[in-house]
């Protein structure tokens, strides 16, 4: 039986430790427990070495047993292997002499200073992030810790982690996009010197994009009592809420890792959060305090509740505000505090409505949503929290209310600035189950470990308020596998439901029929391309809410229109566009794709098509665009490129055109106009040269060289205003834009002079010093009056002075192959990036200069402070 609504209510985040609002703290403690950052100083070397390579099949049934506080049924736990490891790999012994290895710090992606190659697939980016690699630190662990409990927390590493102590193979957790913890205890010795030896083997192929390669996220030390909370041991819903109240309740999870039973009392006090997480006030509420019995070397459940009176809620913005709380926990034994654990959260209502739509806190809320890999563009896989927060505050510039982590759990600090920010969260599990789309992914670990990795995810993340659905796959071959993938499906919705009932499960379909059983094994339906209509393929979003009147709708991916910033060709597509092909919006020569936003792969179709759809088929709660910002890897349909053309936002950061267009349509009240293309077309004098205009007005007159060219309105289903006649000159275009008959917004565009110099202009005029914050640098090719040359390609060299460093540049050409790390780059279309990191821990100023041959240099300064 499906239910007749979605109704989830409540909300809350686990993440161990103290929340921090754009950059990691070295070091939090808090009674008892104790949170280190271990990024820096690890030794790094490629390959293991030639007489002791190690196999993946040896290794991985050693890994297993670090899954098992995943897996549900106790017979289905492995035990540790009781035979040594053959060959003992010499790199994972304590008395290996590292030091000539490399010294790098974490996040780090090893693949993505590689060169570029030329030959093969360009599905993950023609970067070598693949084969064996290790990593070594030694752990400083003092003898005070004689006796507490000590734990490895690994946020993400690709591939195949093994993880060696002191020389023993102390477990570790093949999913690159699983976050997991190695309890150290067994092996350390507290006082001495102990070494953690990590191994990866990330495969060639086994992604369709580019997966990045190394320990590419944050790892910590954890230290406790042997008493006190467990992993991500924090449970927090809001299960009635109202003006007045909101009853919070929590499940602790109390481990005990001595051998003696222990009895503990636990209480929890619920204290508001300011927007940048830190406590902002005296606690608004508190539990019981709950004496609990703990037997030696197990774990026990408490259950606690408290009400906040007038609940500040959650809920995105602009019409609702991100407000948070956290549940903080004490466990006290004989009047001693043994561990303090916070859990930031959120009170909030969802509903997920058939005819109704997607409702927040009682306001409908539609997705606008935009589907994001995990890569940071020239910085490859590797986290950075300000390179991160860019990418989410283009997109809510855009008007991004929603993102989906497609097609894996993402890095945590995503859904920390998404908690922040008040942006919705699509999770998403897995891209494979058992029905393989590359010879090595998922598919070979789906039986052993998909349990552990779904129940991973969402014990890790369902406190986060920002989460409103759990996606347990994209695209997945079982669609259309009658009963025996919906009977997989419907295993995986379980496993949800007994981890979060307080929120949906759904999956992404691009093939499964409404009438087929997969679609019923969700509880809310995601399309992908099909909702809206492939080719000449009716829309589906009516056929299946025919078929479920009771079941919520969305479109989980839609457009993947593909384009170039900055390139247009002729002639220009009409009405709703066209499959991208040699004459239409590609320039095959160049391996670049029109920006007139109309062109798109074979199983796709363009924006305005899908707003059609959104607006003709009201019950259909949003859409999640492919793709935000473009990635590395699948560069279709050029496949000898380097990275993808579906980005909105393209790899350096610089807007398409598209920027405009959905901006438009999310942001209704901001006032916008935005000409395409630009206006330096020397060859198509007296040519037909259409002009579009994205604005959130509903008319326009458009003037060339002080002529009218018409005012034209849009009607109902029409997203761009057009004049498809113009006759190229070259000279000056401008709109005036108009809403309900009053004038609005409008825009300019002038056919520039010669390129005169280059102008720099920096995203922030301050950074830390804490090594991990950076500064993006502009580089824009002008003429003589400041304006941007469109078609420009000089040549730029950026240096840096003072305190930083460029840590990659880019300029957002899918066919570039010009390594990250060159501090000189060609601009694509006027515009090159340079991406600069402070000097840990020295302050001053940075002075960036770019230079090009025949032309002004540009110079920038950015003040590094600690
Ligand atoms: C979808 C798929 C995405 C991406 C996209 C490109 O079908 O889910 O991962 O491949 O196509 O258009």
């Amino acid at each position: 039986m499906r239910r007749a609504r979605f109704v989830a209510v409540g909300l809350a985040v686990a993440v161990l430790g103290l929340f921090w609002p754009v950059t990691v703290p070295a070091r939090s403690a808090v009674a008892g427990r104790e949170r280190l950052l271990i990024d820096r100083g690890w030794r790094f070397t490629r390959d293991d070495p030639p007489s002791a390579a190690l196999s993946r099949d040896a290794l991985l049934p050693r890994l297993l047993p670090t899954g098992n506080a995943f897996i549900k049924d106790p017979a289905r736990r492995r035990p540790a292997p009781t035979d040594r490891l053959t060959p003992d790999p010499p790199y994972a012994r304590p008395d290996f002499d590292d030091r000539s290895w490399r010294q790098l710090d974490l996040p780090h992606d090893w693949g993505i200073e590689g060169a570029f190659s030329t030959t093969g697939s360009g599905a993950r980016g023609r970067l070598p992030f693949y084969g064996v690699a290790w990593y070594r630190k030694t752990l400083d662990i003092p003898s005070s810790d004689a006796g507490r409990s000590v734990f490895l927390d690994v946020d993400g590493a690709m591939s195949y982690a093994a993880v060696w102590v002191n020389g023993e193979l102390a477990g570790g957790w093949p999913y690159g996009y699983a976050s997991w913890r190695i309890d150290l205890t067994p092996y350390i010795k507290p006082g001495g010197r102990n070494v953690v030896a990590i191994r990866l083997d990330n495969p060639e192929d086994a992604s369709r994009w580019y997966p990045g390669g190394g320990i590419y996220r944050h790892v910590w030390l954890v230290t406790s009592a042997p008493v006190h909370v467990g992993h991500w041991g924090s449970y927090v819903t809001t299960p009635d809420v109202s003006a007045e109240s909101a009853l919070v309740k929590a499940r602790i999870t109390i481990d005990n890792d001595s051998e003696a039973d222990a009895d503990v009392l636990v209480s929890s006090e619920i204290v508001p959060l300011d927007a940048g997480g830190a406590h902002s006030g005296p606690a608004v509420a508190k539990t019981a305090s709950t004496l609990v019995h703990v037997a030696g070397r197990s774990s026990a459940p408490v259950e606690q509740d408290a009400t906040v009176a007038h609940a500040r809620l959650w809920g995105p913005p602009p019409l609702q505000t991100p407000n948070r709380y956290a549940l903080v926990t004490t466990v006290t034994r004989d009047g001693a505090a043994l561990d303090r654990y916070e859990t930031p959260f959120g009170i909030r209502t969802l509903k997920f409505d058939a005819n109704g739509g997607f409702s927040i806190n009682g306001r409908r809320v539609d997705f606008q949503g935009v589907c994001m890999h995990h890569d940071l563009g020239a910085l490859g896989a590797a986290v950075n929290d300000r390179a991160l927060k860019r990418q989410l505050e283009t997109l809510v510039d855009m008007g991004v209310n929603a993102i989906r982590t497609s097609h894996n759990p993402p890095a945590p600090e995503l859904l920390e600035f998404a908690d922040a920010m008040g942006l919705l969260v699509m999770d998403e599990s897995f891209d494979i189950w058992r029905a393989q789309k590359r010879p090595l992914d998922y598919h070979v670990l789906f039986d052993d470990w998909h349990e552990q990795d779904l129940r991973m995810m969402l014990r890790r993340d369902r406190n986060h308020p920002s989460i409103v659905m759990w996606s347990i796959g994209n695209e997945v071959g079982e669609q259309t596998r009658g009963e025996e993938g919906a009977a997989l499906a419907k295993s995986l919705s379980a496993i949800v439901h007994e981890e979060d009932p307080t929120r949906p499960t759904t999956t992404a379909m691009n093939s499964a029929r409404a009438a087929s059983p997969f679609p019923a094994a969700v509880d809310v339906i995601g399309l992908n391309y099909q909702g809206t209509g492939v080719r000449s393929g009716p829309p589906q979003y009516p056929v299946f809410h025919e078929q479920y009147p009771n079941t919520f709708v969305y479109g989980s991916e839609t457009t993947s229109t593909i384009s170039s910033r900055g390139e247009y060709t002729f002639p220009v597509a009409p009405g709703f566009g066209a499959v991208a092909s040699a004459t239409a919006g590609e320039d095959v020569a160049r391996r670049q794709l029109s920006s007139y936003d109309l062109y798109y792969a074979p199983w796709s179709y363009s924006p305005d098509r899908e707003f059609l759809s959104q607006d003709t088929y009201r019950y259909v709660g949003g859409e999640f665009v492919w793709t935000g910002w473009d990635y590395l890897g699948e560069p279709t349909p050029f496949d000898a490129s380097r990275s993808s053309y579906f980005g909105i936002v393209d790899l350096a950061g610089f807007k398409k055109d598209r920027f405009y267009l959905y901006q438009a349509r999310w942001r209704p009240d901001l006032k916008t106009a935005h000409i395409l293309p630009h206006w330096n077309w020397p060859e198509r004098a007296g040519q037909v040269t259409p002009v579009h205009v994205y604005t959130s007005g509903d008319e326009g007159e458009l003037f060339l060289n002080g002529r009218s060219l018409g005012r034209k309105k849009r009607s109902a289903g029409e997203y761009r205003l057009r004049w498809d006649d113009v006759i190229y000159e070259p000279g000056t275009l401008k709109v005036v834009t108009y809403k309900d008959g009053q004038p609005w917004a409008t825009d300019e565009m002038k056919t520039t002079a010669a390129a005169a110099r280059v102008g720099l202009t920096a995203d922030r005029t301050e950074i830390r010093a804490d090594g991990a914050d950076l500064v993006f640098i502009t580089a824009a090719i002008q003429d003589g009056s400041g304006l941007t040359v469109p078609r420009s390609h000089n040549r730029v060299t950026f240096t840096v002075s003072g305190p930083g460093r460029i840590v990659a540049t880019d300029n957002g050409d899918p066919t570039s192959f010009e390594s990250f790390v060159s501090p000189s780059r060609e601009a694509f279309n006027g515009l090159a990036l340079a991406i600069v990191r402070a000097t840990p821990g020295e302050t001053g100023t940075i002075r960036v200069a770019a230079t090009a041959d025949g032309i002004r240099a540009g110079a920038v300064s950015v003040r590094v402070v600690r």
